[in-house]
């Protein structure tokens, strides 16, 4: 079923100063969103209040007068000096499914097509013989900006030359995905700017600045098409075939599965939901669905308003972003040691739950942001990931202290290590305490069941402090640990059937190798290659503890460093190794005593070998004798990649070292 919002306040303002007040807000939340690319406000709050201007006009037609409003409502922005040859159109909203059948039933049956509405920035761009001679936002519909400087600089999707001379003209949206955002937003804050709040605003600011000293990448996809070759008349799906031919990539299919025409509410409705569900997976930001007719007669036939057309609607999604108080900032250390800070923040509804905590970039964010207790703040959730505050909203109320992060760890009252932007507690304590997420992790113990919910539940309760404590539990134990919280405020317990799998979760990680006993124990600086290394090389606890410095240090690529964090280490953890062997935990190599075919070989693994992850595919090469390393020397037997181009299978080629396909050496281990 598609969703529906909870109820939202359309009421009519009450007299002329709170309407012309209402309307300064909106004008000035606009500009901000097109032309700064700065939230003033939510999306949800802007569509409200957009929402309760147009009601008041509706019933006070009068307080109109200077007949910009109804654009305010439309949600304009500024216009700009290049005039577009044909209204840059907006679209009418729609929430419910009743809205989604009423539009349904204007099509007479006709096809329509449903398709995801990008996030970004509405522009054109007219090519001349195949070049690119004018790239302009949509601005007020009627005159945009002109930023074909901009576009030359790189949009994907909207080349400066085409591969063909093709003439004509095509709209659409330039965006930005979530991988370009974070870079666009990064490269920004490196080159001494702000971060960006959120990726449409990141497009609007850097699509404007000619001169921008960071990178931005951005991409560009289309849903209209006139010029050279595109049949006017003929239906949208055929016209996007020929967008594609040229190179343009179709908004209509960047999700493939609902590229095809409905005729039916349900059809529609299908569609809304599936692009609903895959929501908070998508590399692209959407910010709703649009249900356009197909074929061009059905379009002529319903015809335009002034500013929207009646042959297409634009269905919103519940907003994932509210806005709410920040009551207080948590400071806590994660599982890697790493600090992590929760927002304490009056209940608020986003994405269909009521959200009470949430996730904070980190501590130079805060404070870059100047945020304060008492402040309001945008609460973003996109589908079940963790609730963030995404960024203060709005004038910062004055009498406000900014927030400012405790010099120490919480935990253990020891001076952070603020060599990079999450913070580090390194203290042995800590370690221990995040040590056990570690342990249970796929790269180590793979103790299924045992995330960091439970993990956390286990040391806040006060039952384990360390990995050995985990092998002392029992069902009942961890039953009833509290692991989470329900919408409604309660408490999720772990419950038997969990208990129960973690526990044999538990008894199973007995039987992974030593490689995993000495990667689990989370040593600094030393991962599951490092656990590799060690078991090959000391073949089990005892002699690895009886292991000098140097003797580990001696291990290829190990340094002294590795090797004194190792020795420290084990030391340190004395007491929990001698009961994990007491709990039957591996800790020798166990040969089994088959073949050996790959004595005295290297291999070097690049990309994903079927059947196999990065870390079984090495303990498969080891228990077949030989070793596994990550680059490529002159002493490496062979490269497994299917790649040819990346930099290791140039290397090989030089080299003149043989390269294995994935699946051919799949087969050779087996
Ligand atoms: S069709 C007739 N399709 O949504 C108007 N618009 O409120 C043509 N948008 O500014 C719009 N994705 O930039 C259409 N797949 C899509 C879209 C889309 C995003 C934007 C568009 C416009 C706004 C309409």
């Amino acid at each position: 079923m598609v969703n529906r919002s909870p109820e939202i306040d359309v009421s009519v303002f009450a007299d002329r100063t709170a309407f012309d007040e209402a309307v300064q807000r909106a004008r000035h939340a606009a500009t901000a969103y097109y032309d700064t690319g700065d939230a003033v406000m939510t999306d949800a709050d802007y569509d409200a209040l957009a929402d309760r201007i147009a009601a008041s006009i509706a019933a006070r037609p009068e307080w109109d007068d200077q007949g910009v409003t109804t654009a305010v409502a439309a949600g304009a922005s500024a216009g700009g000096d290049v005039r577009h040859p044909t209204a840059m159109l907006s679209l009418d909203k729609i929430k419910t499914p009743e809205e989604v059948a009423a539009f349904v039933a204007t099509l007479g049956g006709d096809a329509c097509l449903v398709e995801v509405k990008l996030d970004g920035l509405a522009i054109r761009a007219e090519y001349v013989d195949g070049r690119l001679v004018l790239a302009a936002l949509r601005g007020d519909g009627t005159t945009g900006e002109d930023v074909t400087a901009q576009v030359r600089r790189g949009v994907a999707g909207l080349p400066s030359e085409l591969a063909t001379p093709w003439t004509g003209e095509v709209r659409g949206e330039v965006y930005m995905t979530v991988e370009d955002f974070e870079a666009a937003s990064a490269n920004r804050v490196a080159a001494g700017g702000k971060a960006f709040v959120n990726s449409r605003g990141a497009v609007a600011g850097a699509i404007r600045s000619i001169d921008r000293a960071y990178a931005a990448p951005m991409t560009f996809a289309t849903y209209e098409i006139v010029g050279d070759g595109v049949d006017a008349s003929g239906t949208h799906l055929a016209r996007m075939d020929r967008a594609e031919e040229l190179g343009f990539p179709a908004a209509c299919r960047l999700i493939p599965e609902v590229a095809g025409e409905c005729f039916t509410a349900e059809q529609v409705t299908a569609a809304i939901d599936l692009i609903g569900a895959r929501r908070s997976t998508l590399v692209f930001p959407i910010d709703g669905a649009v249900i356009k007719a197909d074929a061009e007669a059905t379009r002529r036939r319903l015809g335009l308003a002034s500013r929207t057309p009646y042959w297409a609607v634009a269905f919103k999604y519940p907003p994932d972003t509210a806005s709410t108080v920040l009551r207080d900032i948590e400071v806590r250390v994660g599982r890697t040691g790493r600090i992590s800070l929760r927002a304490v923040i009056d209940p608020v509804h986003v994405s269909g739950t009521t959200v009470t905590k949430a996730t904070l970039h980190n501590p130079q964010w805060v404070a870059e942001q100047g945020l304060a207790i008492g402040q309001t703040v945008a609460v973003w959730r996109a589908g079940d990931v963790i609730p963030r505050v995404t960024s203060p909203i709005g004038e910062q109320p004055h009498g406000l202290t900014p927030w400012v992060a405790p010099e120490v760890c919480p935990q253990c009252g020891e001076p952070w290590d603020k060599s990079s932007l999450l913070w580090r507690c390194h203290t042995a304590s800590c370690a221990a305490a995040n040590a056990l997420a570690y342990w249970c992790s796929r790269e180590a113990l793979d103790v299924d069941g045992a995330g960091d919910s439970f993990c956390d539940a286990v040391i806040e309760a006060g039952l384990a402090r360390n990995v050995a404590d985990l092998y002392a539990l029992t069902v009942d134990d961890i039953a009833e640990l509290p692991v989470g919280k329900t919408t409604a405020g309660g408490t999720v317990m772990l419950g038997r059937s969990n208990a129960e799998r973690i526990i044999a979760g538990l008894e199973a990680s007995k039987q992974q190798p030593f490689n995993r006993v000495v990667t689990g124990l989370g040593i600094r600086m030393t991962g599951r290659s490092v656990g590799r290394w060690l078991a090959a090389r000391f073949k089990s606890m005892t002699a690895l503890r009886a292991a000098t410095v140097e003797e580990i240090a001696e291990i290829d690529k190990m340094g002294l460093i590795k090797a004194q964090h190792v020795v420290d280490g084990l030391v340190a953890m004395s007491d929990v190794i001698d009961r994990l062997a007491g709990y039957g935990l591996t800790m020798e190599v166990v040969d089994d005593g088959g073949a050996k075919p790959l004595a005295g070989q290297t291999y070097v693994v690049s990309g994903s070998v079927p059947g196999y992850t990065r870390t079984t595919v090495s303990e498969r090469i080891e228990a077949l004798g030989g070793s596994a390393s990550s680059s490529v020397s002159a002493k490496t037997t062979a490269l497994v990649t299917a790649e040819t181009t990346t930099a290791k299978a140039k290397k090989a080629a030089q080299l003149g070292i043989p390269v294995i396909a994935p699946e051919e050496f799949a087969h050779m281990l087996s």
